[in-house]
């Protein structure tokens, strides 16, 4: 195939329908992460060139073209237990904090939003299953989101290859919880069934949902501007529950954009939660 070449023109129009589809912000200069993730996009579509591919989206509502774009355009980079001290905190404070005040009700509601593959999401679960036996009998609603339908098979599937499980999964909890077949690992049934996985896309408007107790919210806002991030920090702080505890990645923050909540700061890390 050629060498895509991209025009202003049409750099712009990618970038448009990004901000649109998936409030996605594409710097200038980017023509490279353009080229390299639309080109087998533009093959599987039977098109010739960046140029094709931009035509087409112009001159039809192709929704299949539309989603792949935007699933080709999504970072998706994850791994287990990413950055360790969130899932410290979460193991030392958080949860047995959510656990004595959920302990009436025996009940709680955790959404892991934007998670990719899926291993997030299943490292929360591992947390629960290995280090609270108390929430046995408990009701346990475990939600995972993301926009990319892809990542939500790949997450349903639960199948992780040998260089996914290397990265932050430690080697007591694979071998507790995996089963390798082939080169392949596979959650076991047990984790998988906690978990429910469903599309949803951040910057369109939001499904009814229960009042959160835990909502992890991790390295998606730094894609958004600042208007996309208010308005989505806005609708997380309105569905926490009462003292529900809000988790956000390493390089995000409430501060300059939502005042209703407060930063607590705990081991090498920290958690936000609204204002009394
Ligand atoms: C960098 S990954 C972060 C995954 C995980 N939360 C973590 O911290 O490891 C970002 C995820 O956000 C998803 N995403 C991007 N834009 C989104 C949107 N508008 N709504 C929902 N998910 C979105 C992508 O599909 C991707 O899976």
């Amino acid at each position: 195939m050629a060498e895509f070449i991209i025009s202003p023109v049409d750099y712009d129009f990618i970038a448009n329908l990004l901000r649109d589809q998936c409030a996605l912000v594409l710097d200038p200069g980017k023509d490279y992460l353009i080229n390299s993730r639309l080109s087998p996009i533009a093959q599987r579509h039977g098109l010739t060139s960046i140029d094709h591919l931009v035509r087409r989206l112009r001159d039809t509502s192709d929704s299949s073209l539309v989603s792949d774009v935007v699933e080709a355009m999504v970072t998706t980079e994850t791994s287990f237990f990413r950055d360790v001290h969130p899932f410290e905190t979460l193991k030392k404070i958080v949860l047995p904090k959510l656990i004595e005040l959920r302990r009436p009700q025996r009940q709680l509601n955790i959404w892991c939003a934007a998670s990719s593959s899926g291993q997030e999401p299943y490292s929360i679960a591992m947390l629960l299953k290995e280090y609270f036996p108390d929430l046995a009998g408990w009701q346990i609603n475990l939600t995972a989101t993301d926009i990319s339908h892809e990542m939500l098979q790949r997450s349903r599937a639960g199948r992780y290859s040998q260089l996914e499980v290397n990265r932050g999964l430690p080697t007591n909890l694979l071998l507790k919880w995996f089963r390798q077949e082939g080169g392949v690992w596979e959650i076991d049934e047990q984790i998988r069934r906690m978990m429910t996985f469903k599309p949803m896309n951040l910057a369109q408007p939001w499904p009814a949902m229960p009042a959160w107790d835990l909502i992890f919210l991790r390295n998606v806002m730094i894609y958004f501007d600042n208007d996309v991030k208010k308005s989505i920090l806005g609708r997380v702080s309105r569905s926490l529950g009462d003292d529900g505890y809000l988790v956000l990645g390493g390089a995000e923050t409430t501060f300059g954009l939502d005042n209703s909540f407060q930063r607590i700061e705990t081991l090498k890390s920290g958690y936000y939660q609204r204002k009394p």
